[in-house]
């Protein structure tokens, strides 16, 4: 029980990180150099969102006319509804307006709007956003929220890490466009792996090798584990950009080696020197530890690393399918024959298997992939 509350709470400040703006910019930036006009006349909505904390209504609002936008609504959260709370105090730009509530500051979210100059000073930009209490929290499952998604083009945030499946179901239901921050993990769970699959969604341009850096608000006792000394924001692994819009990057085909080239001279000492790549036992497919080593003459089904989606070229290759959870079965994996159960404990049915010096062995979690003809 204690450990169960451990990882909630765990879990529910890992939904309090703000976003770096020049993270947003590098990412949306991918997306415009692919297509100029990608946000014009369009509504772009930044739900889980707070501009008085985070970036990336400051960075839509500065960008408002260079991108064409018709309109920016940006909704923030209660804090009082926050899974992990901490000392709140309304800042001065709330306070200091005139409809400023001190009990509806707690308790309900807020809608910020742009869509015309409202100081007169013949630009649309951060200054002209106006602001209103929500009728309710910001929850973005609420009905008042699911409004603004549906009137919304795009959907835009980093949401809370815990929600995340909710949250892209919640976009997929409406069918919108979107940019959203995930944890890489989230590729094998049940309910996005199938969009994967059917290029429905993708990783984005991504962060700098996967790591990303986040501001927190609270300082850094809030952070414990992951706060980085050096740069005074906490760090992630395993982060990256899932979204539906398409960006260059995507379309580059991987430069790889044959595979008589990659046993002979892989930077890999698994792969280098080996007389040929390790065929699973229960699958008709070969085992490809690295991204890198993926062979480009085999036109077999090839098991790699799930971090493999970062490079992922529709043009070069079909994603067959993954085998966490039931996947395996589903894809008709056999079941590994009982007496390798004493050799190794942890096999188990649905997972692959390869053997090694008489030992089975079970790889990582791979995505089953095959060349494009
Ligand atoms: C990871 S933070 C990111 C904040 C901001 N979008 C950014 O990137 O800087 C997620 C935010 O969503 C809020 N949140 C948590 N649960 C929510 C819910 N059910 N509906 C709306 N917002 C929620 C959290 O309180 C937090 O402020």
């Amino acid at each position: 029980m204690a450990n169960e509350n451990l990882s909630k709470a765990k879990e529910a400040k890992n939904d309090e990180f703000y976003t770096q703006y020049h993270d947003i910019e590098k990412e949306v930036s991918a997306y415009l150099e692919y297509n100029p006009d990608v946000f014009r006349g369009k509504t772009v909505l930044l739900p889980c969102d707070d501009p008085e904390w985070s970036n990336f209504t400051k960075y839509f609002a500065q960008n408002f006319e260079t991108f064409g936008l018709k309109k920016l609504i940006s909704t923030s959260y209660a804090p009082e509804s926050k899974r992990y709370k901490f000392g709140y105090q309304p800042t001065l730009f709330e306070t200091e307006a005139p409809h400023f509530d001190a009990d509806k500051s707690k308790t309900h979210g807020k809608i910020f709007v742009l869509d015309h100059d409202v100081t007169g000073d013949g630009v649309i930009n951060f200054e002209d956003l106006q602001w209103q209490y929500l009728e309710g929290d910001g929850d973005f499952r609420s009905e008042e929220i699911c409004q603004l998604r549906d009137q919304a083009d795009f959907i835009i945030t980093n949401p809370p890490f815990s929600l995340f499946r909710e949250f892209l179901l919640w976009i997929m239901e409406a069918e919108k466009d979107f940019l959203i921050i995930g944890n890489m993990n989230a590729i094998t769970y049940k309910e996005v792996f199938p969009l994967i699959k059917d290029n429905k969604i993708w990783l984005g341009n991504g962060f700098q090798g996967g790591n990303a850096y986040f501001r927190v608000a609270m300082g850094k006792d809030y952070a414990e584990g992951v706060y980085d000394e050096q740069t005074g924001l906490v760090k992630f692994r395993n982060c990256c950009w899932f979204t539906n819009l398409d960006h260059g990057r995507r379309h580059q085909p991987l430069s790889l080696m044959t595979m008589a080239d990659n046993l002979k001279f892989s930077r890999h000492k698994e792969i280098r020197g080996r007389d040929n790549y390790i065929h699973y036992e229960n699958y008709d497919a070969i085992e490809v530890p690295f991204t890198d080593a993926i062979p480009s003459d085999y036109d077999g089904i090839m098991g790699v690393p799930v971090s493999f989606l970062d490079k992922y070229c529709p043009e070069q290759f079909e994603i067959i399918g993954q085998t966490q959870g039931d996947s395996g079965k589903e894809l008709g994996l056999k079941p590994f024959p009982r007496e390798l159960k004493k050799l190794n404990p942890s096999l188990r049915d649905g997972q692959l298997y390869y053997m090694e010096n008489g030992i089975p062995q079970k790889p990582y979690a791979r995505i089953l992939i095959r060349k494009k003809k």
